[in-house]
């Protein structure tokens, strides 16, 4: 496997010291970049996910033109609705429309467990190809949303503020909700791995409306699925040669899991006592696929997100780092959390909140990024300056250390 050049985002997942904080910026790649709106115009979005030469340049555009210390590949948290057969169209100004969305058991009974090879497989594809073309350079995450927030596009057809009609299924329809979202669970763990084995070094779980739920309900509607993939994924090693092999029963499985597996997932581990085979060595730190959980509002559960032994928490702008800090505990790496608006700054003064928020997490481990995406019109300059003023914040702390 290439070593990597910059590994600054897996040792401070793993908690370990770096000579300065890592920096990269959720939906930074597309959007507010000239050279991928230059693409925009010859291809569709769907053909620009599912054509890894695409999806690798798209992915690649940051690392090269804004200086961040991680890629993040270029796809869609949609894209495994549309591998469990609803119909997905993404309409230019407007965002995701699903024409059939699930309204009743009925409509769920339309719905299968994929094969993620033959559907997702583009995006494994892409995966390999970015990590060969990357050689070395950053990290590469993969990601795919979490069940909560993927229901919530699947059952109101369309984003919302509120997701009204979203919640109101899982309400009156509780048996039914939690039957779409532990098919959605499932998918996404097959799907997960695969990305694992295809070459990402870390997997990030969107739950970008877990905020629009009180801590109860997202124990009950979102938490609960996003630990069972969490803990699916403790059972993923990387091997040599950007392989990542499977160490529990898909083993046998790899590029095809069986129908049983998805239908019923992975033998699940208990944490406390892993579910090591007696033949199998334990998992290596250098080996693991690194997790990270990003529940945009969720912050009044951060202890339990913590609990996961997710690797990593996002948090957006809304709560203080160091509340965010006592309520997750020291161990687990925070990341967030400046508002993407203050991007749109005079650079000066983005300089000057970079640094408020580096010293509101300094002492333990720190992603720097945004609370939430790029806006699409934040000038690439700004971008930059973001990226630079987290870098550089190393150097005066060094200097004030020495
Ligand atoms: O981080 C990256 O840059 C990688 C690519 C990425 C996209 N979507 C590409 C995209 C990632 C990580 C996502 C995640 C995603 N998609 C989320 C979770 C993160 C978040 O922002 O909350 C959500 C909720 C979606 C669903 C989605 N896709 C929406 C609501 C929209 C329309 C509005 C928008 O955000 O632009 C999309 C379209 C989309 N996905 C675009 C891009 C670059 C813009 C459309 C285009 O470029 O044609």
């Amino acid at each position: 496997m290439t070593q990597l050049k910059n590994d600054l985002l897996l040792r401070t997942l793993r908690g370990q010291q770096t000579e300065r904080t890592p920096v990269w910026m959720m939906r930074q790649a597309g959007r507010y970049l000239p050279d991928y709106m230059k693409l925009k115009e010859k291809y569709s979005f769907f053909q620009r996910c599912q054509t890894p030469e695409l999806a690798t340049e798209i992915t690649i555009q940051p690392v090269e033109q804004v200086g961040v210390d991680a890629a993040i590949i270029f796809s869609d948290i949609l894209v495994v609705p549309q591998a469990m057969g609803l119909e997905v169209e993404m309409i230019e100004g407007k965002g995701p429309l699903l024409p059939a969305p699930v309204k009743n058991q009925k409509d769920l009974a339309r719905l299968h467990l994929p094969d993620v090879e033959e559907s997702l497989g583009y995006v494994f594809d892409a995966l390999r190809l970015t990590k060969k073309t990357l050689d070395g350079r950053v990290p590469l995450i993969g990601f795919a949303g979490a069940p909560w927030t993927l229901l919530c596009y699947m059952v109101q057809g369309k984003g919302s503020k509120t997701f009204d009609e979203a919640k109101v299924f899982c309400y009156t329809q509780p048996e039914t909700a939690h039957r779409l979202l532990q098919m959605i669970t499932d998918t996404t763990i097959a799907y997960l791995k695969g990305q694992a084995r295809a070459g990402a070094d870390v997997v990030q779980i969107f739950d970008s409306w877990g905020g629009l739920l009180g801590p109860d309900d997202f124990e009950n509607l979102s938490l609960k699925y996003i630990r069972q993939i969490v803990e699916a994924l403790k059972d993923v090693r990387k091997t040599g040669s950007g392989q990542n092999i499977a160490r529990s029963a898909e083993k046998s499985n790899v590029g095809r899991p069986s129908e049983d597996l998805l239908r019923h997932g992975p033998p699940r581990s208990e944490p406390s006592q892993g579910s090591v085979p007696d033949n199998e060595p334990p998992v290596r730190s250098e080996d693991e696929v690194l997790t990270i959980i990003f529940a945009k509002g969720a912050w009044s559960s951060l202890e339990s997100m913590a609990a996961t032994g997710a690797h990593g928490l996002g948090i957006d702008w809304c709560i203080r780092p160091q509340m965010a800090r006592q309520l997750a505990g020291p161990k687990v790496a925070l990341q967030g959390n400046f508002d993407p608006a203050k991007l749109l700054s005079p650079i000066p003064v983005i300089q000057k909140e970079v640094r408020a928020m580096m010293d509101a997490f300094k002492g333990h481990p720190h992603i720097a990024n945004l609370g939430h995406g790029i806006l699409p019109d934040v000038p690439v300059d700004h971008a930059r300056a973001f990226v630079e003023a987290v870098k550089d914040y190393r150097q005066e702390g060094q200097r004030s250390s020495t």
